[in-house]
């Protein structure tokens, strides 16, 4: 079985974030189908394509780390029912430059997380509704809006603690690796398709 790098990024920067836990959470039980990092966001410029003609360091690094992993796992937070702005930013920073988008192709699922009851339905409908334009082929189920989530979730370790809802967080680490390697074999065999049609011209 393939084991694929996935890059995940976390809408929120807070210490403490549950969205973080969420997401090491769910490394954490896929360690076995991918190898994951969570790719900090805080430290980028917010965009402006002024300083881009000569990009800073910070979009470089985060462009080539994009650029080499196979799939994408967002987990955010509801910011007034949108996304948070760091993340779009991040969103930005990786479509350009125009033609160049690091997000073109690559599989992603959301996971939005919220004490609150609707889980942050708002903002993971706003992403998944960038990612139709990013051409990011998105996993649609489980849907994952995580609601009623706080501390107490957690262990010491900041994971989840045995229950329903890390067997539920496991069910969508298990969906998205498996909608990862769909893509990429769907791609490859596009791409080595493509290579016979070339030579047999
Ligand atoms: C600016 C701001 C706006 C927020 N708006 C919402 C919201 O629209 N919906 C929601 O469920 N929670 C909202 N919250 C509460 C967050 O869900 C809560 O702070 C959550 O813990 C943030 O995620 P984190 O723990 O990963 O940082 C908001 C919080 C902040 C700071």
């Amino acid at each position: 079985m393939t084991v694929h790098k996935i890059a995940i990024l976390v809408g929120s920067l807070r210490k403490d974030s549950i969205n973080r836990k969420i997401a090491r959470s769910i490394a954490s039980q896929a360690s076995e189908r991918f190898h994951s990092e969570i790719v900090e966001i805080g430290n980028l410029p917010l965009y402006n394509e002024d300083i881009d003609a000569a990009p800073p360091a910070e979009y470089r690094a985060f462009r080539e780390k994009i650029s080499g992993v196979d799939g994408v796992l967002f987990c955010t937070p509801e910011y007034n029912r949108g996304l948070p702005g760091v993340l779009k930013n991040a969103i930005d920073v990786g479509s350009r430059p125009y033609g160049a988008s690091v997000w073109d192709k690559k599989p992603a699922a959301v996971v939005s997380a919220s004490p609150g009851a609707i889980g942050g339905f708002g903002a993971n409908h706003q992403l998944r509704q960038l990612c139709v334009f990013l051409n990011m082929p998105m996993m649609q189920q489980p849907e994952a809006y995580l609601g009623g989530i706080t501390g107490d979730k957690f262990d010491a370790d900041g994971l989840l603690a045995d229950g329903p809802l890390k067997d539920f967080v496991g069910k969508i680490a298990k969906a998205f690796a498996d909608w990862v390697d769909v893509i990429v074999r769907a791609r490859t065999e596009i791409a080595e398709d493509g290579a016979h049609a070339a030579k047999g011209r």
